[in-house]
């Protein structure tokens, strides 16, 4: 798939056929993630691959933003530097959204479906993963091939949100 059509025909997920997701497949997402840019080159995401119906089926249960259970998740976390706390740096949470929508956009051109999901409970999730303190869960990607096919949301159009030269002033093309 060329790089426009993935971005464009990407879809949102939320309904997945009971069929699991190979070893080598998830690593191809885990891999497309990694390659991700990062600020400084700092790669502070941690993924958290989940495939275990148990361990699913309990994540869903404190995940509103879930709606049925997939092939597997990637809990994308990120390990706080160790002089983090100020709250100064958050390059990370770009970090962690671009591995996020790298691994989307491979898992589309995969045939996989997939959504984001950030309705959970940080503090369940923490537990279930046994995340360590200076590890903090930040996005679930749910993964499964689809067994919908939604209708593209609208989107704003270009001129509602694209300016030239100063804010405001139009962009026409
Ligand atoms: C940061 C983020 C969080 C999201 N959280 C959820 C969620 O908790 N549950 C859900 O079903 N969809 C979630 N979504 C998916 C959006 O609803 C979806 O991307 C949007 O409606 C546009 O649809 P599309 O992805 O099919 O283009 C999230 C998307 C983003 C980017």
């Amino acid at each position: 798939v060329d790089v426009f059509e993935a971005i464009k025909g990407r879809r949102s997920i939320r309904q997945f056929a009971d069929k699991p997701l190979g070893k080598e497949t998830l690593e191809k997402l885990l891999d497309a993630a990694r390659w991700a840019p990062s600020a400084s080159n700092q790669q502070r995401w941690r993924f958290v691959v989940v495939t275990s119906p148990t361990v699913k089926e309990l994540i869903k249960k404190f995940s509103p933003g879930i709606f049925a259970i997939p092939s597997a998740y990637i809990v994308i976390c990120v390990e706080k530097a160790p002089d983090a706390g100020t709250g100064a740096d958050v390059t990370y949470l770009a970090d962690c959204a671009i591995s996020a929508q790298n691994i989307v956009l491979a898992a589309y051109e995969m045939g996989i479906g997939s959504c984001f999901v950030l309705a959970f409970s940080k503090t369940a999730l923490t537990e279930v993963l046994n995340l360590p303190e200076n590890v903090e869960p930040l996005l679930v990607v749910t993964l499964g091939y689809p067994a919908e096919t939604p209708e593209p949301p609208p989107r704003l159009a270009l001129n509602q949100i694209a300016f030239l030269d100063e804010y405001g002033k139009e962009w026409t093309p």
